[in-house]
C-alpha cells in the first residue's frame, strides 16, 4: 500500500493544466448504452472511476477504443444487463447504467451501489423516477435493484424531492427512450448534468428546459451517435486554486476560467484570481479572510470543495463557518485536520473554523476523494512532513496529482508504507 508524503511550507509556483472533469466523464460514459452508433468523448481523464466505468460498460457489451484522453464506444448489442457487486461496488456512479441499460433492453439488474463513505446516499429518487416511467422494480435478497419494463418504458411525470445529480441523469437518459412525453421536475442544472443534456440532444433526444429546474422530453425509438467534449473539471480548478492560496503561491490554472470557480466564495476569502488568455491566475497576496459558507446544489458552493474550502480557512484570521448541507457525515477530514493542530469545532451540519492556526505535518488518514485532497492541502501549507494514508480514494478523482503539484514546486512523493515507516 503506498501513502504520500507532502513536505509544507513551499510556495507554488508555475501553471497547472486543468484535466477533464471526472463526474462530467461519469455522467457521459453510460449514454454509451442508449445507442447501436459510436459515443465519442474527449477530453476523457485517466482516472481509477473512469477506468472502472470502461471495465463496467465492456462487461455489458460496449466495445470501448481509448487513445490518450479519447473514449469511443460502440455497442452494437447490450451483453449483459447486469451489472455485478464486484464493479458497482467501487464506484456510486454506477448506478448510472440502471436507466440505459432498462431503456434500451427492458431489464437490468444493478447491485447496489458504493462509492465515497460520505453518509447514507439513498437512490430512492432514482427508483422513483424510472416508475414514473412504467418500469417494475424490486430489491432483492441479496442487495440487487431489479428493473423491468418489459413493454418498454413509457413518459411520465416525476418531480425530485430535492436535487439530485446522477438521479436527474439516470432518469433523463432513460426517458429520450420511452414512449410519450416525460416531465421531470426540480432536476439538478450542474454543468456536467446539462452536458449530458446537450450529448443526448446530439444523439437526436428530444429534450426542452435545459437548464432550467423542469425537463420535458419527447421519447424516441433510437438514439443515434455523437461525439462531446467533457467539460474542464471545476472541481479539480477549484482545489488547485486553494492549494495556490494556502501555500501563499501564484499558480496559473490552465483551461480553467472565473465561470468554472465558485467566483464569490473565494473571493471572499481573500483569493486574487486574474483571467488569462490560457487560464486563469490565483494567489493570495494579501492573506486569507474568514467567510461563512453553505453547499447547495450549482449554482451553489459545491460540497465537493466544502472538504478543500475548510483546510484553507485554518489560515484566515478570525472564524469561518461552514454548513454542509447536501451530505450528513461529511466532516470526516476534520479530526484529521485537528491532529494537524487545526481549531474546528463541528455541532451538526455546521463547522466552526478559527484560524489563524499553525498546521504541523503528521500521520494523517483520508476517508474519502475530497477529505483526501483536504489533507494534501493541509500538507502543503504545514510545518515538516505530512504522510496521507488511504490514498487509493485520490486516484479516484485528481489526475496525476503528484505530478501537477510538483511541477509548480511542491515536494510530494508516493512512497511504498514499509519505505516510508523506514525512511
Ligand atoms: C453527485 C456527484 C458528487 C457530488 C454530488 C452533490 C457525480 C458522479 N457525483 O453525486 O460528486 O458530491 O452530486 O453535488 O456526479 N439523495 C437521496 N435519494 C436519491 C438521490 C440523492 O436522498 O435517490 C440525496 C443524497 O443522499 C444527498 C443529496 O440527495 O444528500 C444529493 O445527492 P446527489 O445529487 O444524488 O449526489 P450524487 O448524484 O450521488
Amino acid at each position: 500500500m503506498d501513502i504520500i508524503c507532502v513536505k509544507g511550507g513551499i510556495p507554488l509556483q508555475g501553471s497547472i493544466d486543468i484535466s477533464g472533469s471526472k463526474n462530467g466523464a461519469l455522467i457521459l460514459m453510460p449514454a454509451a448504452l442508449l445507442t447501436k452508433d459510436i459515443l465519442t468523448l474527449t477530453n476523457v481523464p485517466n482516472l481509477v472511476d473512469t477506468h472502472n466505468m470502461i471495465v463496467l460498460l465492456k462487461q455489458h457489451g460496449v466495445c470501448v477504443e481509448q487513445h490518450k484522453d479519447q473514449f469511443q464506444a460502440h455497442t452494437p448489442s447490450i451483453k449483459s444487463t447486469v451489472a455485478p457487486h464486484s464493479i458497482v461496488s467501487r464506484m456510486r456512479a454506477s448506478i448510472l447504467v440502471l436507466g440505459p441499460l432498462l431503456a434500451r433492453t427492458g431489464h437490468a439488474q444493478v447491485a447496489l451501489p458504493g462509492g465515497c463513505a460520505i453518509g447514507a446516499r439513498p437512490i430512492n429518487w432514482h427508483l422513483k423516477g424510472l416508475e414514473a416511467l412504467g418500469a417494475c422494480i424490486e430489491l432483492t435478497e441479496t442487495g440487487c435493484i431489479k428493473a423491468r419494463a418489459p413493454h418498454g418504458l413509457r413518459g411520465g411525470y416525476y418531480r425530485f424531492p430535492l436535487i439530485s445529480v446522477t438521479g436527474t441523469a439516470n432518469v433523463m437518459m432513460a426517458a429520450c427512450l420511452a414512449k410519450g412525453q416525460t416531465t421531470l421536475e426540480n432536476v439538478a442544472q450542474e454543468p456536467e448534468v446539462i452536458i449530458l443534456a446537450r450529448c443526448l440532444q446530439k444523439m437526436g433526444a428530444r429534450i426542452e428546459g435545459i437548464g432550467t429546474p423542469t425537463l420535458c422530453i419527447e421519447g424516441v425509438s433510437r438514439l443515434n451517435g455523437a461525439t462531446q467534449t467533457v467539460p474542464v473539471d471545476r472541481i479539480e480548478a477549484g482545489t488547485y486554486a486553494i492549494a495556490s492560496a494556502i501555500t501563499k503561491g501564484k499558480v496559473l490554472l490552465r483551461n480553467a476560467n472565473t465561470q468554472l470557480l465558485p467566483m464569490d466564495a473565494l473571493q471572499k476569502a481573500g483569493l486574487e484570481i486574474h483571467p488569462q488568455e490560457d487560464g486563469v491566475v490565483v494567489s493570495a497576496p494579501h492573506g486569507l479572510s474568514p467567510v461563512q459558507l453553505e453547499t447547495a446544489p450549482f449554482p451553489g458552493f459545491s460540497t465537493d470543495l466544502q472538504a478543500q474550502t475548510i483546510a484553507l480557512l485554518t489560515q484566515a484570521s478570525g472564524q469561518s463557518i461552514i454548513t454542509e448541507n447536501i451530505f450528513e457525515g461529511r466532516f470526516m477530514h476534520v479530526p484529521e485536520l485537528q491532529r494537524m493542530g487545526a481549531s474546528i469545532r463541528v455541532d451538526g451540519a455546521r463547522s466552526y473554523i478559527t484560524g489563524i492556526t499553525p498546521l504541523t505535518g503528521t500521520q494523517v488518514v483520508a476517508t474519502d476523494l475530497r477529505a483526501s485532497v483536504s489533507l494534501i492541502l493541509a500538507g502543503l501549507q504545514a510545518k515538516g512532513t505530512t504522510f496521507i494514508h488511504h490514498i487509493h480514494h485520490l486516484d479516484r478523482g485528481y489526475e496525476n496529482l503528484e505530478k501537477k503539484l510538483s511541477l509548480c514546486g511542491a515536494s510530494i512523493k508516493r512512497v511504498a508504507l514499509d519505505h516510508a515507516a523506514t525512511s
